[in-house]
């Protein structure tokens, strides 16, 4: 049953600390029972989600051997309808940006830093609809919402490992089975990045969420350094006034290379690169502000919130700073304890609002509502 007053929640069975160091980034983990609230967003939720343009989703048809197909969206209403009764699967990327209900699930995994979380993507099968054996660079809490997904989870894999070439989908050419498990309603399965894993709904209307991670690439990182080192530096040429002779023409004086590496590395400016850096972090994968906050839900299933942050707002507190989705806004000491408790969750009771709301506060968060950000309830 659709029950609108209750709040996505998931709770890990055993300390932060016992997981963080027995399993993330190190082994998956099934955990049976250890979510709930799921119920929505239903199907026609999610497939009216795939018709707006600016929402990421994949339509995937196949099992087994194949054929395969993939199509990307947005979708029309029609493509639907000529869809079987088995075996397809719709991927929709980034629920929670859009869906700010989804989002407060994402509070349940601060034993994690807000920055590591990319989004929550969510897959809506018929029965056998599945993606393939594969693996995942990133981090994933696959979360059954509804029906049942059968689980084999293969060996670690890396860009080495042989793929199918005959498939549009990065599909394992072969995925020995090592464990497996049924996922029910509230079931949760942990998988760090590399694990081969392979998913096929056992019912039709099998809908899993993914809450997946972000892990930066640094050549991604020093690329944004240096675009945001030299965004303020005009052209820096080379010079070389009062040479002296050269004696042999086809040399590069190692001086000479040292000098010029010595200039260019100099043009890095730590500052800009520590802003760039905070910029990517907080950066949402999708700009999801357009869409509306379902506020009569939030306030259903909990009547002491009383300001709630949008799916699409991603914030990062640091030093004097407080970045929101990409800007940095400064901060005065006053308005920190309330910067803090906004970036530490999603959802804030009239009390702990109250406890941290200056005047300073109040119209920096004022700001932030007028640009959609929060919303008060
Ligand atoms: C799915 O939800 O169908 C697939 C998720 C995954 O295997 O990463
Ligand atoms: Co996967």
């Amino acid at each position: 049953m659709h029950d609108e007053s209750v709040l996505p929640r998931f709770r890990l069975p055993m300390t932060p600390e016992d997981f963080l160091q027995r399993y993330w980034q190190r082994a998956s983990l099934f955990m049976p029972g250890s979510a709930s609230g799921l119920e929505h967003p239903d199907a026609d939720t999610l497939a009216g989600l795939t018709l707006e343009p600016e929402v990421e989703s994949r339509l995937i048809e196949g099992a087994g051997n194949g054929p395969w197909n993939l199509r990307q969206g947005p979708f029309e209403a029609g493509d639907f309808a000529s869809l079987g009764e088995r075996d397809w699967t719709l991927l929709v990327q980034s629920v929670d940006h859009y869906l700010t209900e989804t989002s407060l699930l994402l509070d349940d995994f601060d034993f994690l830093p807000g920055w590591r979380i990319e989004d929550i993507m969510i897959s809506y099968a018929a029965e056998g609809g599945s993606v393939g054996p594969h693996f995942d660079q990133y981090d994933v809490f696959l979360i059954q919402a509804s029906g049942r997904r059968h689980w084999q989870l293969g060996p670690l894999c890396d860009d080495e490992t042989p793929q199918r070439s005959d498939t549009p989908l990065k599909m394992l050419a072969d995925m020995p089975v090592i464990e497996e498990h049924i996922a029910e309603p509230g079931d949760v399965l942990y998988l760090p990045p590399g694990v081969a894993h392979h998913g096929v709904a056992l019912d039709s209307d099998c809908v899993t969420w993914s809450v997946g991670f972000r892990a930066p690439d640094y050549r991604d990182l020093l690329a944004e350094m240096v675009a945001e080192s030299l965004a303020d530096v005009g052209p820096a040429l080379y010079q070389d006034p009062g040479r002296t002779p050269t004696i042999d023409a086809g040399h590069l004086q190692p001086a000479e290379l040292k000098g010029m590496l010595e200039r260019a590395f100099d043009l890095l400016n730590r500052e800009a690169a520590a802003s760039a850096v905070c910029r990517w972090l907080s950066t949402p994968r999708q700009s999801g502000l357009d869409f509306l906050i379902e506020a009569e839900q939030i306030r259903a299933a909990d009547p002491d919130t009383a300001l709630v942050r949008h799916g699409g707002a991603r914030l990062i507190c640091l030093d004097n700073l407080i970045w929101i989705n990409g800007e940095p806004w400064p901060l005065n000491p006053d308005q920190k304890p309330l910067a803090s408790l906004l970036a530490r969750k999603r959802r804030y009771q009239h009390d702990e609002l109250a406890a941290v709301l200056t005047e300073g506060g109040r119209a920096l968060l004022n700001d932030w509502i007028d640009q959609g950000y929060f919303a008060e309830l």
